[in-house]
């Protein structure tokens, strides 16, 4: 009988893209998918570190598996990620259950380090942080059947340093991949039907400083857009440092590039911007958002905010509430500032009290989701394309699909428009997605 696998991911997009990989690994190495914990044979936690609250959630996940283990002694677990990368070694002592500690950069040796587990019966531990290139670049999820969209890596680690944040420590230098692969690597996503790629990265704007063959971000998106039965290409994150007028005139100049942009501002005063080491200030991203909009009128802008950062006084946090104001996100992920082990801003002082960040998070959430619901009604009347990806997941008689500006649209229509570009009618905007009708053939026409 095969052995079992079950993979739990926590944090970004870059983690779900490294358990898909994991996942290829695991199958390439015999394992078959469990349909949950209990059965079981190997656990992978892949892991969060980037707020305690991410921290938190996996330890309480490990409780859990540990009940499993005790109850089947030969489960194996193991934790790969950022959580795993920090503690390395120590976290066998917060975690006895494990068998296993790998890091970001070690995920290619996967299935020769759950051998060794499995001859020695001794836990083992992994977490070197050189070559990132070595790592699991070059190992492909293939697309699962009806799989419309695929995550493309095309740059690991980050170079930036901004003083609140962990991942330059867990993740490694900044390091593209060449661009042959990556044009390769979506080539062969396309022949499998793939229809759209997002390419990740922590700050996709400085691909090619680290490769020396002449080509910058732009000039990717431009190759990629050459890789037929592509028709979209997304990408995230960007750093509004390294926001070029080159990449702002792509969205008009490359058809298939997707009108949205992840732009994290973090705070609106320059004072917060400075001690986060972020590299401009409040003018320089507005005048970002209006080039961006003078452009590309339609362009759907998203961000990141952090309240509470040490030192922030209300009129720091005005200028935030200004700034959401004058931008008006088409939506806005925002976090409670996390005080990191090892980072710069750990060292500060003047912290933030809990009660006034929960505070400061309430009003921004509040005001934005005024704002994107505002935003998504205002849809309503316009015909937009959507691509199919598959059943809605608020009822089973709808399809869902995507707006080029990275919206979801329910609709009731046959799941045979997987994987095509259809248009709607936008019929109602909700907080979280929109609701279209398809159009008849004679209304297009
Ligand atoms: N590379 C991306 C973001 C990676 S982390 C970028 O540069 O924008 C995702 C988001 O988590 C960040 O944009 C930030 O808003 C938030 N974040 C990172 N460290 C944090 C911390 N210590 N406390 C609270 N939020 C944090
Ligand atoms: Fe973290 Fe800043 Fe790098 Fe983003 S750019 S990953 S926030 S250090
Ligand atoms: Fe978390 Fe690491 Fe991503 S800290 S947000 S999993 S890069």
């Amino acid at each position: 009988m095969e052995k079992k696998y079950y993979i739990q991911t926590f944090g970004c997009q870059m983690n779900v893209h490294d358990s898909e990989q994991i996942a290829v690994l695991l199958r390439e190495a015999g394992y078959e998918c469990a349909g949950d914990a209990q059965q079981a044979d190997l656990i992978i936690l892949n892991t969060c570190s980037i707020r305690e609250k991410a921290a938190q959630k996996v330890y309480s996940q490990l409780g859990r598996f540990s009940a499993i283990k005790r109850r089947n002694p030969r489960l194996i677990i193991g934790v790969g990620g950022c959580l795993a990368q920090q503690w390395g070694g120590k976290f066998l002592k917060k975690a006895p259950c494990l068998n296993l500690v790998f890091g970001t950069n070690n995920i290619h040796r996967l299935p020769e380090l759950i051998n060794t587990v499995e001859t020695t019966s001794l836990p083992v531990v992994e977490t070197a942080l050189h070559g990132a290139s070595s790592r699991s670049i070059g190992i492909r999820a293939l697309p699962q059947n009806g799989q419309v969209s695929a995550y493309v890596t095309i740059m690991q680690g980050c170079n930036n340093f901004c003083s609140y944040c962990v991942v330059p420590y867990l993740r490694g230098p900044e390091e593209s991949r060449k661009l042959e692969d990556i044009i390769s690597e979506i080539a062969c996503l396309a022949s499998h039907g793939i229809k759209e790629v997002t390419l990740l990265g922590q700050n996709v704007n400085s691909y090619g400083n680290t490769v020396s063959n002449g080509t910058d971000f732009v000039g990717l998106l431009k190759k990629i857009a050459e890789v037929d039965s592509i028709e979209r290409i997304r990408f995230t994150t960007s750093h509004p440092k390294d926001l070029s007028p080159s990449l702002v005139r792509s969205f008009t100049e490359i058809d298939k590039l997707c009108e949205h942009i992840h732009l994290p501002v973090q705070s609106g005063s320059d004072r917060m911007l400075k001690a986060m080491n972020r590299g401009y200030t409040k003018k320089d991203y507005l005048e970002k958002v209006t080039q961006l909009r003078d452009i590309c009128p339609d362009v759907s802008i998203t961000s990141d905010i952090i309240v509470g950062f040490p030192g922030e006084t209300d009129d720091d946090f005005q200028e935030t509430i200004d700034l959401v104001e004058k931008i008006k996100f088409d939506s806005l992920f925002s976090f409670k500032y996390s005080e990191r082990e090892g980072t710069a801003a750990a060292k500060l002082n003047h912290r933030v009290s809990e009660p006034a960040k929960a505070e400061r998070l309430r009003i921004i959430q509040f005001l934005q989701e005024k704002h994107t619901l505002e935003k998504n009604k205002a849809m309503a009347g316009r015909v937009v394309d959507v691509l199919v990806e598959g059943r809605s997941k608020s009822s089973s008689r709808e399809a869902m699909g995507r707006t080029r500006t990275n919206k979801i649209v329910n609709f009731k229509g046959g799941l045979e428009l997987i994987g095509k570009i259809t248009p709607l009618v936008i019929t109602e905007g909700y907080q979280h997605s929109l609701h279209g009708e398809l159009q008849l053939k004679k209304e297009i026409d």
